[in-house]
């Protein structure tokens, strides 16, 4: 069932609670924040709550400071931010709640805007502690959800809030929902989707879901030694799941069933280590040398994989083909990345690593759709019910 949006709710003069997830990347030395994506696309439905003459308090976390305060992940930075980009000041609180937050509250004028500090600072956040849910809805009359990336999580700002106010959702939230839930319900084919990362226990779900949906999927990244030692191949020194070895067959002969194609690597670069990009050296699958491991797709499997994609109406691509933060290992990643972009399909990226990808390589105009949820992407690809959507509103 769809669920309520802003524009189903009245707005003006009303306290609107509002759960966004500006957990941006920050530098470590200093603390800028080195990637202000989520924190823009969090600025339509800012901006929307400020001309409907909402009293907009914001709610988000940063990291995860276990229920203490951490000052590194204080919310002033990102404050600040949200400032420059909508063009008006945002109050930063130093509490979650309290006394000094009621009474900042209590204070606002319509169009006014509050940031509550992290709210991972408090232990009850995490726990879904009712009493804390129960403070922060105080706070409002009704709760906007546009905290796509953290959707995943039954938390007090998340899910909590959303049993005592009325909850819908922001425009982001909205927009991430629509764009894959269509890919997963009626796609245009031939639709395809590339599943990578380092262990196939992450990506068991997606790989389990999408192989019901897709014509193809291709399959990189570490997780595909554990396909490939599976059919027989000796893997060297890879990383390879040898208690999902079963598994891996499983799915391989799932998607013979079902007349799906499962493309796996057809070769590799292999090094030493991963410290030790001189020595690497590209092999076939059958000749993994015993001292190697395996850490990028290969040149063949590359021009495989851009094949299938070249041929898409549509393309999802979650996870890297290597241990993409070397150079040496990013080649397979980077070609895919541009395969993807390139494309005349409709395209989906998802998943930190992906996203950071085609951020490198400067191709973020070229893809139709890059998710700002990463775990919380996965999931809901896996076809798994979110609770931070599922707590708002029936239309
Ligand atoms: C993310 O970056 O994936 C979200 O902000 C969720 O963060 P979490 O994994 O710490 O809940």
């Amino acid at each position: 069932m769809a669920k309520k949006t802003m524009q189903d709710v009245e707005l003006t003069g009303k306290r609107v609670l509002i759960r966004v997830d500006f957990n941006v990347p920050r530098s470590k030395t200093t603390g800028e924040i080195t990637n202000d994506v989520r924190i823009q696309a969090g600025v339509p439905t800012i901006k929307y709550l400020v001309e409907q003459g909402a009293k907009v308090i914001i709610m988000t976390h940063m990291g995860r400071p276990k229920g203490e305060v951490k000052e590194e992940l204080r919310l002033d930075r990102v404050a600040e931010r949200l400032a420059e980009l909508i063009g008006q000041p945002v109050k930063k609180l130093d509490q979650v709640v309290g006394p000094e937050v009621e009474a900042a509250v209590a204070a606002m004028q319509n169009g006014d805007i509050i940031m509550l500090e992290n709210v991972r600072f408090l232990p009850g956040e995490t726990e879904n502690d009712p009493e804390l849910a129960r403070q922060l809805a105080a706070l409002g009359d009704v709760f906007v959800n546009d905290a796509f990336g953290t959707a995943h999580r039954a938390h007090c700002s998340t899910e909590g809030v959303g049993h005592i106010l009325p909850g819908v959702m922001g425009f982001l939230m909205d927009k991430e929902i629509s764009v894959l839930g269509k890919a997963l319900s009626e796609a245009e084919h031939p639709f395809v989707a590339i599943v990578g990362g380092s262990k196939i226990s992450d990506k068991i779900g997606v790989v389990q879901n999408l192989l019901e949906k897709v014509d193809c999927l291709m399959i990189g990244g570490g997780m595909a030694n554990t396909f490939l030692k599976a059919k027989g191949y000796e893997m060297g020194t890879s990383l390879v799941e040898d208690d999902k070895t079963d598994l891996a067959l499983k799915i391989m002969q799932h998607a013979e069933q079902l007349g799906k194609k499962l493309l796996i690597p057809v070769d590799l670069t292999v090094a030493s280590a991963i410290e030790q990009p001189e020595t690497a050296q590209v092999v076939t699958v059958d000749a993994v040398p015993a001292d190697k491991m395996a850490l990028d797709i290969g040149p063949e499997t590359v021009k495989l994989y851009q094949q299938a994609v070249a041929d898409a109406k549509t393309v999802i691509w979650n996870g890297p083909m290597g241990v993409f933060e070397v150079d040496a290992f990013a080649v397979g990643t980077g070609a895919v990345a541009q395969a993807v972009a390139s494309s005349g399909a409709y395209s989906i990226v998802g998943g930190g690593d992906s996203v950071a990808s085609i951020e490198k390589a400067g191709l973020n105009d070229k893809i139709d759709h890059i998710s700002t949820g990463g775990g919380a992407s996965l999931e809901f690809l896996e076809g798994k019910k979110l609770p931070g959507i599922e707590v708002l509103q029936d239309k």
